[in-house]
């Protein structure tokens, strides 16, 4: 994350932890989604069950972008075959009034620091331990919609009928993630991945106006709150098909950009400038690809054998669920 030379790639993927793997699904059984998120010891088993299969390189704790959301008042479930449901989604500027402004995030979000100490200790140091948040667009965009969109034309409608209002919540947010990614810290988290999912559906203009400056605003905020030696943690933006603000990205204040499989790595370091690292870049559904061929799929040729063992055993232990 700092660019320094390391003796190999380091790997880690977005959800590592999940449903392809039989003993996480053993032990999400019969629970609610977001129950399993409130108890600290259950997301710590989930976090270190890829650990114990495959040589990655860092953890990522067990949780959801979504519990920012619920921690500023909103009902969500996580519904099965359907996803992340809001019962409420916002309609109106004046459903902002029925949010919680000012988050006390020890008190709404305790769970995900107590699981981020937890699981610091139990990694004994072995590799080193992710936090992350959803970025505000993406957040907003859900609680608006109410759950997943194509589209988004609901959220986006709110962009250019209330932009005001779309401010407010935006700023309103950015302030909670702010205040948690810090909680996330002082837990023992070792460095902050903030996931702008939806970027992709704004277009250059919007992003800039709606996205850049809250992901912006939230990096300088908590890197000027850690300025004490040792406190600094690096920060690892993703702005899911926002292939027009790499650039930007690339002078916001994170150490990291990550690319998603639209995005030619070679060209994405030459618009970059070195100024960043560069991390991810691999598409999903390379896994469907035979072993032969899988590696010419994989984004950094550098990528070293561990590598393809990993994902060959994730291919096998997930057929049957990529395939249902
Ligand atoms: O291992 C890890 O990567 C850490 C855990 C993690 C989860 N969600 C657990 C999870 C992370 C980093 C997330 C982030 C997240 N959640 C994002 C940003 C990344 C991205 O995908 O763009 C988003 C958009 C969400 C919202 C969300 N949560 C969706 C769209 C879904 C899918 C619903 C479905 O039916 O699959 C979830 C559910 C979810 N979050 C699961 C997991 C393991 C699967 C649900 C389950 O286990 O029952």
């Amino acid at each position: 994350a700092r660019g320094e030379d390391t003796e190999h790639v380091p790997v880690w993927c977005m959800r590592q932890a999940g449903r392809y793997l039989p003993e996480f699904r053993e032990w999400r059984e019969g629970k609610d989604f977001f129950e399993t998120c409130r108890s600290p010891e259950i997301c710590c088993e989930l976090t270190l069950q890829p650990l114990r299969r495959f040589p990655l390189d860092a953890a990522i704790i067990f949780s959801d972008i979504l519990v920012v959301p619920q921690a500023m008042g909103m009902n969500v479930q996580m519904l099965t075959g359907k996803g992340p449901t809001f019962t409420e989604p916002l309609k109106e500027p004046e459903d902002l009034e029925r949010l919680q402004a000012k988050v006390d995030v020890q008190k709404e979000l305790g769970y995900v620091f107590k699981a981020i100490t937890l699981t610091r200790h139990k990694l004994e140091g072995k590799v080193p331990l992710i936090g992350f948040t959803g970025a505000p667009w993406t957040l907003m965009s859900y609680m608006i919609e109410g759950g997943g969109s194509v589209t988004q034309s609901k959220a986006k409608r709110w962009l250019y009928r209330h932009p005001e209002a779309s401010h407010m919540l935006l700023k309103m947010l950015a302030d909670v993630i702010v205040e948690y990614l810090l909680g996330q810290v002082t837990a023992g988290a070792q460095a902050l991945q903030v996931f702008e999912s939806h970027a992709g559906i704004l277009g250059p203009a919007q992003f800039k106006e709606f996205s850049l400056p809250y992901l912006r605003d939230i990096a300088r905020r908590v890197k000027d709150r850690l300025k004490e030696p040792g406190q600094d943690v690096p920060m690892i933006v993703f702005a899911k098909d926002a292939h027009y603000g790499l650039e930007d990205l690339s002078q916001s204040h994170y150490e990291v950009v990550g690319l998603d499989w639209t995005i030619d790595p070679q060209s994405a370091r030459e618009r970059t400038g070195g100024k960043v690292s560069l991390q991810g870049n691999m598409d999903p559904c390379a896994l469907y690809a035979p072993k032969v061929t899988l590696g010419a799929f994989l984004p950094l040729k550098m990528l070293k054998n561990a590598v393809e063992h990993f994902l060959s055993q994730i291919r096998s232990l997930s057929n049957g669920i990529f395939s249902s």
